[in-house]
């Protein structure tokens, strides 16, 4: 088979309009992250009472060497029950009907040895502030602060992708983990993300590694995810608004992933996974974290109908755009040079089963600051994903 690769301009508005929904949320974000200071006494006042409701009290906490700060919390009394829709929610252990293969395999430790929560509770990273001033900004998703028009710094956002429309009921893929260099107030995120429903009210869960500066402080590379419901409602990230049962003891989102690949050297993978049995779950190499429940979405209910890998980056427009990926294009070396997907394969709540290779559609908003590549992969897998560039753009 002959390699194929494909930049796609943005022909339908769709496309484009989906990709802006949630970019436009985080974007926001991260712009606004940079009028930290102008909070006033009240707002700090209202910041501290919603932090009291999120980080319930802990039966035990850690602090990493990251200066993170991880609790362990009952796992009947988490923050997700507080979503009006799981008043009543059962908590489920593990997936049903996923086949018990699926668990086997070791997974690599994050945190040392020492920590790991007591039976009944399950490790969840304490919110912050900081993560909650995000949140908030969320509030408006239609105050488009793309094109703000008070005066404030316009943000920017780039993304590369590899995307496949078929109906699904998860996906899984293994990546490579870098540290793509960003500024202060920038993010490079790298994510397999599962959608569904019109543009306008698009459901999706995305999850995979990123460095968020603006939210962390620093430069690590960190498990993530985000997710809507659509009907309206802004994103979410990991823990802060309620949603995301966290089951595991041991694995919680905001994690620094401390194994990051060396260019021309060796190489640190994550496998990450979205499978539904109903729930959608969350599994990073043979562990399953958490789930979202079928009820935060509207458009989930019978599975997903999209599916997409790759890169996405977000700073203040008047800053050259953040490194994504590994901070190399593909075409300048593929192996060990690369950011990567492999092995990547559907869900079809029976079956995995690789993408038809003709389908899958490399997509790059900015070929020249970043780009997607499809590439064959090693029998039985039909195809490699390769993604990235050093930005640097101004966009
Ligand atoms: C991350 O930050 C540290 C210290 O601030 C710096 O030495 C290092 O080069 C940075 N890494 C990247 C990839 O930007
Ligand atoms: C990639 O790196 C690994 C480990 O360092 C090495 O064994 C392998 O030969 C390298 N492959 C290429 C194509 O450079």
């Amino acid at each position: 088979m002959a390699t194929r690769f494909m930049i796609m301009p943005a022909r339908r508005p769709t496309n484009f309009v989906l990709l802006l929904m949630s970019f436009q949320i985080m974007f926001g974000l991260l712009h606004s992250v940079q009028e930290w200071q102008t909070i006033s006494e009240e707002e700090n006042l209202e910041m501290e009472r919603q932090l009291k409701l999120i980080n319930k009290p802990p039966i035990k906490s850690f602090k990493t060497d990251y200066g993170d700060i991880f609790d362990c919390i009952d796992i009947y009394k988490q923050h997700a029950f507080d979503h009006p829709l799981l008043k009543d929610h059962k908590v489920q252990m593990e997936p049903k009907n996923i086949p018990k293969s699926m668990m086997e395999g070791e997974s690599p430790r994050l945190l040392p040895n020492s920590i790991k929560c007591p039976p009944g509770s399950v490790l969840i990273k304490r919110t912050t502030k900081q993560d909650l001033f995000m949140a908030k900004q969320m509030n408006h998703p239609k105050s488009s602060r793309f094109r703000t028009t008070d005066g404030a710094v316009p943000s920017s956002f780039a993304f590369a992708t590899v995307r496949y429309r078929k109906h699904n009921f998860g996906a899984k893929t293994t990546m490579n983990v870098w540290a793509p260099s960003t500024s202060s107030s920038q993010a490079s995120m790298s994510s397999i993300w599962i959608s569904n429903g019109p543009s306008e009210d698009l459901n999706l869960i995305e999850a995979g590694w990123a460095v968020i500066r603006p939210l962390y402080k620093d430069n690590y590379t960190r498990l993530f995810a985000f997710w809507t419901g659509g009907q309206k409602n802004k994103g979410c990230f990991n823990y802060v608004c309620p949603g995301f049962v966290q089951v595991h003891r041991e694995i919680s989102l905001g994690l620094v992933l401390n194994q990051i690949s060396v260019y021309n050297g060796v190489q640190r993978d994550i496998e990450i996974g979205i499978f539904s049995d109903g729930e959608w779950w969350l599994k990073y190499f043979n562990q399953f974290i958490g789930y979202w429940p079928q009820k935060l979405f509207f458009y989930m209910y019978g599975g997903a109908t999209k599916v997409e890998w790759g890169g996405h980056v977000f700073g203040p427009g008047n800053e050259p755009t953040p490194a994504m990926g590994s901070g190399h294009f593909p075409k300048d070396g593929l192996q060990n040079k690369s950011a990567y997907f492999k092995d990547t394969q559907m869900w079809d709540s029976v079956h995995l089963i690789y993408p038809q290779p003709g389908q899958l559609l490399a997509y790059s908003g900015r070929p020249d600051c970043y780009e997607a590549k499809l590439t064959p992969g090693v029998a039985p897998n039909p195809m490699d994903f390769f993604y990235g560039g050093p930005g640097q753009c101004n966009l």
